[in-house]
């Protein structure tokens, strides 16, 4: 098959949602469509369950359920869809980021109980910045929940979206009946009390059509043709160009638990979703269809076995083939790299592959080489952009607890950031090494990992810093000496050796911007 053919048949996204809202539920659907699975409970959720905070063989459980179920794909109609996994917690939302630089577009799911919540909001900020493409699957329709205009409202304002629905619900919670399909002009409908089954798909010839009156009764069906009334006047047709750009985003109704609106939705993203699209390198743009390969590590896995220190590198590719045993170039490393047995992950298992194409996701087997970010080529001088670093959210120094290890906790620090699992500053002052995560779950893991991988020890000690701040300045000018003068204790470097001011509160910024308004100061590693 040609590249492009290749190209054209993949789709590659990720399912964001709160915790709880479904993502699991509905990914398992999706990939028992494709046949990818064959009963439900196939997926394991790759949560951590509340209260595990303290309980690291939960950790490990959960390190090792997200490696198996980093990336699902499965073939539907002729499509390769690649499913990348994004964990829920907010402990690894920064794995989640990352993730979301290798995805052509996104399924938001929203629980019609809860709406639209902290995580939700989070999620869809990132992917906004990004134009990415976003489907609303709005999920647990066999429940009591919110009123469908009232969601929508929600959608729109909470999370800046322009939203048009493609179905709508028919009664909800014990007056759920069914679902009419704007996208595909049917009805769905519930079989009786049975709210688990689906008893027929009904076809119509439109809305006025008297088989509805009949079928879900004349006052639904009244306030089904109101409703009806009412997106075609308030929401924009949909649009396809307008998805594909980031400002319009399609809503489905359904209940993934019950496999009901999941196929419709599946059914409309392969006809309306981005194939693998182009990617901005600081050189270039790179297209999917040159021939030369190039991809992105956008996720780095360290193996289950402690006893040996290798780690599972997730490429994404970005374009041309990539080649089991062919030369590639680490373009930051300008180190050539063959590999013998990459991986490529589908539903239940991975398989060492001989080739693979933009949009799909390999894994390659890595002794210490690979950082998140890097970028490989066929030896093109390529450097992607776009996984930056957000500023951490707590902060402490990192003691090393037993002398004669020293070496061993360096290295295992220098790992595990590699790894994407916590971000190391070093002070200017003193040399002292802090670390900074996202939520408090990573000091254990980090804890638990040097000791039982690197056999280190370490301790922490508080720290009193609300944000870490990377400087955009001109370091020969007189106000940024007198900056880093005056803030001397607070510079430190990155692991990237970038300067980092680390605020100890919100007034501290606010004051240090209105004094040194040349001194630039951005909470995220990337900037324009
Ligand atoms: P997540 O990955 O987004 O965290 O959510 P997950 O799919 O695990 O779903 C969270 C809970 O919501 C699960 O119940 C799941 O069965 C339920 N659920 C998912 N979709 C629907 C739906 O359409 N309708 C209803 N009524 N429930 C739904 P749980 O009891 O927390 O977990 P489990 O023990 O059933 O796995």
């Amino acid at each position: 098959m040609s590249l492009q053919k290749e190209i054209d048949k993949r789709k590659t996204f990720g399912i964001i949602s709160h915790p709880d809202a479904g993502k699991t539920t509905l990914t398992e659907k999706l990939l028992l469509f494709g046949g990818a699975i064959q009963e439900a409970g196939a997926v394991k959720s790759n949560k951590i369950k509340k209260g595990a905070t303290s309980d690291f063989m939960e950790i490990e459980r959960q390190r090792g359920i997200s490696v198996a179920t980093s990336v699902l794909a499965f073939e539907y109609k002729d499509h390769k869809i690649n499913i990348l996994d994004t964990p829920g917690h907010k402990d690894f939302a920064e794995d989640t980021y990352r993730t979301l630089t290798a995805v052509d577009s996104v399924i938001v799911v929203i629980d019609v109980a809860k709406g639209v919540e902290e995580q939700t909001e989070k999620l869809v900020q990132v992917c906004r910045m990004r134009n990415i493409p976003m489907l609303v699957f709005i999920n647990k329709l066999d429940r009591e929940g919110k009123d469908a205009f009232d969601l929508l409202d929600e959608v729109e304002q909470k999370l800046g979206l322009q939203v048009t629905p493609l179905s709508l619900p028919i009664g909800m919670g014990s007056d759920f009946q069914g679902i009419y399909n704007i996208w595909e002009k049917n009805i769905q409908l519930f079989s009786g009390d049975n709210k688990q089954k689906i008893s027929e798909t009904l076809k119509i010839s439109d809305i006025t059509d008297e088989i509805i009156d009949k079928t879900v009764g004349v006052k639904a069906a009244k306030e089904l043709r109101e409703e009806v009334e009412l997106v075609v006047s308030v929401y924009p047709p949909f649009d396809r160009e307008a998805y594909l750009a980031g400002n319009l985003q399609p809503v489905f109704f359904g209940s993934a638990l019950n496999n009901f609106g999941v196929r419709e939705l599946l059914d409309a993203f392969i006809e309306i979703a981005p194939k693998p699209q182009p990617k901005k390198a600081e050189e270039r743009l790179v297209k999917p269809e040159e021939e030369q390969f190039a991809g992105f590590v956008f996720k780095i896995h360290a193996n289950m076995d402690p006893k040996h220190r290798d780690r599972l590198a997730f490429i994404k590719i970005v374009s041309g083939t990539f080649k089991r045993n062919e030369n590639y170039t680490l373009v930051r490393e300008k180190k050539k790299m063959k590999f013998s047995s990459p991986n490529t992950f589908f539903a239940d298992r991975k398989e060492v592959i001989d080739e693979s194409f933009p949009g799909d996701i390999v894994g390659l087997h890595d002794t210490g080489n690979f950082r998140i970010g890097d970028t490989l080529t066929a030896g093109e001088d390529l450097n992607f952009k776009g996984i930056p670093s957000f500023s951490p959210e707590h902060f402490r120094y990192i003691n090393n607890n037993d002398p004669l290890k020293a070496k061993q906790l360096a290295k295992g620090i220098d790992q595990l950031m590699d790894e994407g699992v916590a971000q190391l500053f070093t002070l200017d002052m003193n040399g002292r090494k802090i670390i900074g995560t996202v939520g408090a779950l990573q000091y254990e893991v980090i804890q638990y990992r040097l000791e039982h991988e690197y056999g280190a020890k370490c301790t922490y000690e508080p720290l009193s810093i609300h944000k870490a701040c990377w400087i955009e300045a001109d370091e020969s000018t007189e106000e940024y000496k007198e900056f880093a003068r005056l803030k001397q204790r607070f510079m430190a470097r990155d692991k990237y050796n970038r300067p980092v001011f680390l605020a100890d509160s919100s007034f501290t910024i606010t004051m240090t911007q209105e004094k040194f308004p040349n001194v630039k100061l951005h909470f995220i590693s990337e900037y324009e």
